[in-house]
């Protein structure tokens, strides 16, 4: 095994929670999984993220850990996992871990101790600050920086007991982790090695670009209409975090062989990834970039921004290029905290779900990197049709909705209409297995609502229907595996400047490809350059294989897959 065996793997994450309950509670669970692990190895993929299975009060959904080496209850055991472990290894596979070590939870042992007095020896394993000068602790506006929580409301929360502050980035039951101390990386080091010795084949490192905050913690940039500053300059990218990755890497990684590494790093540029992903320099595999999934986002959160077509290219065909030669890209449209991409960037009504749901994850799995499918995606599963707020369960679509109705002037209507569009509850409602009752993910009363299309959208008939997006998604997945091109030829963008195709050429040696998709539900003809040299070429795979694509004419959401030799 080479160490750039996951060039061309695909990799499958599991949001536990919603993925299968085991025992009727409502819950998905780690048995739920085992259960369904051939769904997976028919599909063809090759790792398995889990979201975060540790101890947890759940605040965030488990991306709150109060206990790093143990298996949360409502999931199972370590016992059962082991179970599981083996059930992905002997099927081919492999299984990483979700490592949420920018913050644990304030019920973790780490920062009972730390909160317990001002002299504790773990004090300083978190960010305890005293009241911004000349106020009075516990006082709006004393918080020691203006920075706002993603979740809402600030990033600090007081602590009576020592009159002190801590920092929280996510939700006040998040405190995040002082990587300065060296105490902290060890302990954390020292977890994660105990996880690989079990057996498991790398980590998905939840925001792993904000452990480095700028010292001393500077005040953020407050924008017009906004309660809070946005304080990213002082912890996206921070100034040790090249650092701590490659020390992580000598203390964890050095030595061992077919494991992989991904980190997401929201607000990460190109120039940075490459030094992060540059195996010369030890860190990591690969990192999740953001800048595709917000490029239909506009300066005001609470305003819909219809997706330019031609940004959205400018962004990835900017990756590609950037990561060309060093470095490495992972590729994804949907994940736990995305809205469903063919409700998204598709369409999902029932005339062109199916075709739009494919021709995406045309366009994604031909570009060059390690493309990720979120549960359902292979299935085309959709946005749910949201009410009203009572219908949402997100820490962060409660905790944002509160902030933009009390401090920000919004109405209810405006931000719920966001919200739908874009909530991260879309991607969490339960996997849709079959047709029987709460789509036959639970026997009880699932804890986040069942998309009501299930009838019509679900695993057990697309198993059985050749045409469906599930079959699709296994031969993308098969294609990879069989054609060098994919995982390792070059990549150019054609037709920058058009609003309706995606067309780019990926080339290996002699093996060239055309990859076009149609982001429109009308008929396009592709006016690329040479379009008439490739009229003898081999249509290597198409969703719409009664559509003509002659003369290279596209029908509504068709995507094509052309091979020749090279030169032709
Ligand atoms: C990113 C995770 O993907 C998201 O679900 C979580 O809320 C935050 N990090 C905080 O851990």
């Amino acid at each position: 095994m080479t160490e750039t065996w996951w060039k061309k793997a695909v990799v499958y994450q599991i949001y536990p929670r919603s993925f299968a309950d085991s025992d009727g509670d409502g819950m998905g669970d780690l048995r739920g999984i085992i259960d369904h692990l051939d769904h997976l190895a028919e599909l063809g993929v090759d790792v398995l993220w889990l979201s975060p299975i540790y101890p947890s009060p759940q605040d965030d959904n488990g991306y709150d850990i109060s206990d790093y080496q143990n298996i949360e209850p409502l999931f199972g055991s370590l016992e059962i996992f082991d179970e599981l472990l083996t059930g992905v290894h002997q099927r081919g596979m492999k299984l990483i871990m979700d490592l949420v070590v920018n913050h644990s939870s304030d019920e973790h042992e780490w920062f009972l101790e730390s909160r317990a007095a001002k002299d504790s020896p773990k004090r300083d394993w978190y960010w305890w600050r005293a009241a911004r000068d000349g106020m009075a602790p516990g006082t709006p506006g004393a918080e020691p920086t203006n920075w706002g929580s993603v979740f809402g409301g600030p990033a600090w929360e007081f602590d009576e007991k020592t009159g002190e502050y801590y920092l929280h980035l996510f939700s006040r039951k998040q405190p995040d982790l002082n990587w300065e101390n060296p105490e902290v990386r060890q302990a954390v080091y020292t977890m994660m090695r105990w996880w690989l010795d079990r057996g498991v084949d790398g980590f998905r490192m939840d925001v792993i670009n904000m452990i480095s905050k700028v010292v001393p913690l500077p005040d953020g940039r407050l924008s017009a209409g906004s309660a809070y500053a946005d304080g990213s300059a002082g912890f996206v990218g921070g100034p040790r975090l090249h650092e701590y990755l490659q020390e992580m890497y000598r203390e964890v990684f050095e030595g061992r062989e077919g494991l992989l590494t991904v980190g997401e790093m929201p607000g990460v540029t190109v120039d940075e990834a490459k030094l992060h992903t540059d195996p010369d320099r030890h860190e990591i595999d690969m990192v999740f970039q953001f800048d595709h999934v917000w490029a239909d986002r506009g300066p005001d959160p609470w305003l819909l921004q219809k997706l330019q077509l031609t940004n959205l290219k400018a962004i990835l065909g900017r990756w590609q290029a950037g990561l060309a030669e060093v470095g490495w890209n992972s590729l994804y449209w949907n994940n736990h905290d995305q809205p469903r991409i063919v409700s998204r960037y598709g369409d999902d009504s029932p005339e062109h779900r199916v075709a739009s749901a494919k021709m995406l994850g045309t366009v994604l799995h031909l570009h060059r990197g390690t493309p990720y499918v979120y549960q359902g995606e292979e299935l085309g599963m959709t946005n749910y049709p949201f009410g009203g707020i009572a219908d949402f369960r997100d820490i962060e679509a409660l905790g944002q909705y509160k902030q933009a109705l009390e401090l920000e002037g919004r109405t209810p209507e405006e931000v719920l209409t966001v919200l739908r569009a874009r909530g991260r509850d879309n991607a969490r409602t339960p996997m849709q297995w079959d047709t029987t009752a709460q789509a036959g993910f639970s026997t009880g009363t699932p804890w986040l609502a069942v998309n009501p299309n299930y009838p019509q959208i679900n695993a057990a008939d697309q198993r059985q229907d050749p045409d469906s997006v599930f079959h699709y998604y296994r031969q993308l997945i098969a294609l990879r595996h069989r054609e060098p091109v994919i995982a390792e030829g070059d990549f150019t963008m054609l037709l920058p400047n058009d609003e309706r195709l995606y067309a780019f050429t990926r080339r290996l040696g002699d093996t060239e490809l055309l990859v076009i998709g149609n982001f429109t539900g009308e008929s396009v003809q592709a006016e690329i350059e040479d379009a008439a040299s490739w009229s003898g070429a081999e249509l290597l795979l198409t969703n719409l294989p009664g559509a003509s694509s002659s003369a290279l004419t596209l029908a509504p959401w068709q995507a094509v897959i052309y091979k020749r030799s090279y030169p032709h």
